[in-house]
Formats: C-alpha cells, sequence, structure tokens
C-alpha cells in the first residue's frame, strides 16, 4: 500500500505521473488483466502471514468505519434471515469479517489468495453470524441482483485496474437491495496514472485507483448516494500513505 502515498491531486484529468516512492513503475510491466492477478495472487500467497502480522500491529480506521455500516443495516438480531454482507478481499478474517460474524451478519467472504482463505478459516470462529468463504477473483463473482444489505472492501479493491473497478461498482449496485450500503476503502491520489507495481512487504504488487472526484461520478452514476467520502491518512514504516474511504447508499425504490 504503500505505493499510495504522496500522491495529492484530485483532476481527473491532470497529465501529471504521481509521484510514486521506491521503485514503483507506472502503466508498468503488468499490462493486462490476467498479469496483475497473476501477480497480485502470487505476492498476497507469498506475504500472508507478514501481512496479518504487519496489518494487525499497525493501526487503522477498519473498525471505526465497519461501525458506520453496521449501525445502518437491519439488526441481526431482528431479522430472519439474517442480513447479509459481501466482503471484497478479506484476507485473513481479521479484524472485519470475524467483527461481522460476532455481531450476528451472515458474512460471504471472497478472495484471490487462496492462501489468505485459509488463514481467514483458521480466524473466523464461532457465531452468532456465519461465513462463507468464496476463493476467486472478485471479478469473476456474480450474484442475484438485491443479495446484500452491505457490501464492503477493506484496501482490496486498488489492486484491481480501475476499468474493472468501475464495472465492480455497478454489479455491486446490482447485488445491493435497494437502500443497502457499500463501505469501500480506494487508493487517494490524483488517478492521472492507470496503475502502477511497486514494492509492498518485500514482493511486487500492484495498485490502480482513479481520482476521488472520478469515483464520486461513478458512483452517483451507479445509483449511490454518498455518506461519508475522506481521506485519511495512515502511518506505514515511516511514511504518511493516503487512503479514499467511502460510505454510499443505494438508492431506494421510488
Ligand atoms: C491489503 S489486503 C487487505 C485484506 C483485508 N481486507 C484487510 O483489511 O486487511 C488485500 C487483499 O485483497 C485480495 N485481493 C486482491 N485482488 C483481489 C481480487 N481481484 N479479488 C479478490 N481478492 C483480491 C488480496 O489477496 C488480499 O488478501
Amino acid at each position: 500500500m504503500a505505493a499510495l502515498s504522496n500522491n495529492t491531486g484530485s483532476d481527473l484529468d491532470a497529465n501529471r505521473i504521481p509521484p510514486t516512492p521506491g521503485s514503483a513503475t507506472n502503466d508498468s510491466k503488468v499490462a493486462n488483466s490476467a498479469n496483475v492477478k497473476a501477480l497480485v495472487k502470487s505476492s498476497y500467497g507469498d506475504i500472508a502471514e507478514r501481512y496479518l502480522e504487519w496489518s494487525t500491529s499497525n493501526p487503522s480506521p477498519r473498525l471505526e468505519y465497519l461501525q458506520y455500516l453496521l449501525e445502518r443495516l437491519p439488526a441481526p438480531e431482528q431479522g430472519n434471515p439474517k442480513p447479509r454482507i459481501l466482503e471484497l478481499g478479506c484476507g485473513a478474517g481479521v479484524p472485519a469479517t470475524q467483527h461481522m460474524v460476532s455481531k450476528g451478519f451472515e458474512v460471504t467472504a471472497n478472495d484471490l489468495s487462496s492462501t489468505q482463505i485459509q488463514l481467514a478459516r483458521k480466524r473466523v470462529t464461532g457465531g452468532p453470524g456465519s461465513v462463507e468463504f468464496i476463493h476467486g477473483d472478485m471479478m469473476e463473482l456474480d450474484f442475484p441482483g438485491g443479495t446484500f444489505n452491505g457490501v464492503m472492501a477493506f484496501y482490496s479493491i486498488f489492486h484491481v485496474p480501475r476499468g474493472e473497478q468501475e464495472v465492480l461498482i455497478r454489479r455491486i449496485s446490482g447485488w445491493l437491495k435497494a437502500g443497502g450500503y457499500l463501505l469501500i476503502t480506494l487508493g487517494a491520489t490524483d488517478g492521472s496514472s492507470e496503475g502502477f507495481q511497486c514494492e509492498f512487504l518485500g514482493e511486487d504488487m500492484y495498485y490502480s485507483c482513479y481520482s476521488e472526484k472520478a469515483y464520486g461520478k461513478i458512483l452517483a452514476r451507479e445509483g449511490f448516494e454518498v455518506s461519508r467520502m475522506e481521506v485519511r491518512e495512515e502511518e506505514e514504516h515511516g511514511e504518511s500513505v493516503r487512503f479514499l474511504w467511502v460510505l454510499a447508499k443505494k438508492e431506494e425504490i421510488a
């Protein structure tokens, strides 16, 4: 995630290449989707344990934002069936998947890396909610319309080429019930680079994102009303890294 630091602009049409630390390569070697997925999958397979240790020992606003989502969904104790949440890029399942299950939600948790899913299976245990894991690329998922009350993705969507992110947001809108909520962490850059590769925890990683303004337009076009959209800084290996946190509501049926 270090690659997303230091980029501050928000002009959709800017021609500038955003500054990236270290050995980042803009619009790099990984030219197509299959290569991106292979790279990200292999790297998370290699760093899964390291990422788990690092992410659980570094402060992050994950649970703060998750609370904003959960308090807007139907209460699990009153729901029959229980409210359903889709999690994209669940990683090792902590803290988010485990927290949602402990609060009584029915979670469908997806990840590209089988190593991450294995770690998550060990960590997400007990009820009163439940979890079903789906291994694979989030772009290969398919659900009937109106399946979920909430869809969330922490620090995962920026590993998908941004053209696919647009398609994904459209699909998510379809998978959500009217009045359902989307909670996502995106990259906070000026969006002038289509994608770039750099080192993360010792392995090559791929990142891609639009500007905040462009995400706002995409969300509006796909029928979302933004409830919160803010850039938050996090400390990563002594560096300040910026992420765009978005909570948005799918429009109610008139
Ligand atoms: C930075 S980790 C975040 C994990 C977890 N959400 C968290 O908050 O710690 C990114 C996760 O997204 C997963 N991921 C990346 N690309 C993906 C894709 N195309 N489909 C599904 N998962 C993906 C990775 O395997 C990894 O587990």
